[in-house]
């Protein structure tokens, strides 16, 4: 499989790890945009493999370039659609952190079952996920947090790391993304959740 960028039909779970040229725990960005997060997380932490998942080509492709120029080898790029990947491509306990940031909030109401936070998508996430493994998930649309946040609370392998019923306003350093700077230029307030899978 070519490591650097791979566009395929994975129809059946994968060994990600065999993908890297050293094992390290595992951080999966879905919906990653062009990349500008991830390859800042992959030079602050090392420590990590990293696995983007971009439906578009052209910023697939961009990841892929700033990640060569940089000469990092713990990350990889799959151009595909999220949503078709998680369900069978996905070994259980393999991932150490989950970043769904600034997904499409879908929000008309005749659209809303678009939206990737369903309890269906927690249950692979969290099937995903090792015992104690993080999910963040950040949105500038405060009704998505909220739905997401419900969801979350409601789903039985999953702790709020905040506290109960609490959504966070401030970025981690590391959390801010390129959509949360095009929500800060437009005065909207961003709203970051953490939960954590219960063993
Ligand atoms: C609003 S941008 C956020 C980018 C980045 N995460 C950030 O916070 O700056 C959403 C990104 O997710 C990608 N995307 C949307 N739905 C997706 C899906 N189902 N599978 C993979 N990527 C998706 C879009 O192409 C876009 O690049």
């Amino acid at each position: 499989m070519d490591s650097r960028l791979f566009i395929q039909n994975l129809k059946k779970p994968q060994n990600f790890h065999d993908l890297f040229e050293k094992k390290q725990d595992l951080i999966l960005d879905l919906g990653s945009g062009m990349g500008e997060f991830v390859i800042e997380l992959a030079q602050s932490q090392p420590q990590f493999n990293y696995i983007c998942v971009e439906k578009r080509m052209p910023r697939a492709r961009a990841i892929v370039q700033r990640y060569e120029k940089r000469n990092l080898t713990n990350i990889i790029v799959i151009q595909t659609r999220f949503e078709w990947l998680i369900p069978h491509c996905f070994f259980n306990n393999h991932f150490h952190t989950i970043y769904l940031n600034f997904p499409d909030p879908w929000l008309k109401a005749k659209y809303s079952s678009k939206r990737s936070m369903t309890p269906q998508f927690l249950d692979y996430l969290s099937a995903a996920l090792i015992p104690n493994g993080n999910f963040h998930f950040a949105t500038d649309v405060d009704e998505y947090a909220e739905f997401g946040l419900n969801l979350l609370e409601d789903h039985p392998k999953f702790k709020n790391m905040l506290g109960e019923k609490i959504i966070s306003k401030t970025p981690p350093e590391i959390q801010k993304t390129l959509f949360y700077y095009h929500a800060q230029k437009d005065n909207i307030d961003s709203n970051f959740i953490h939960f954590q899978k219960v063993k």
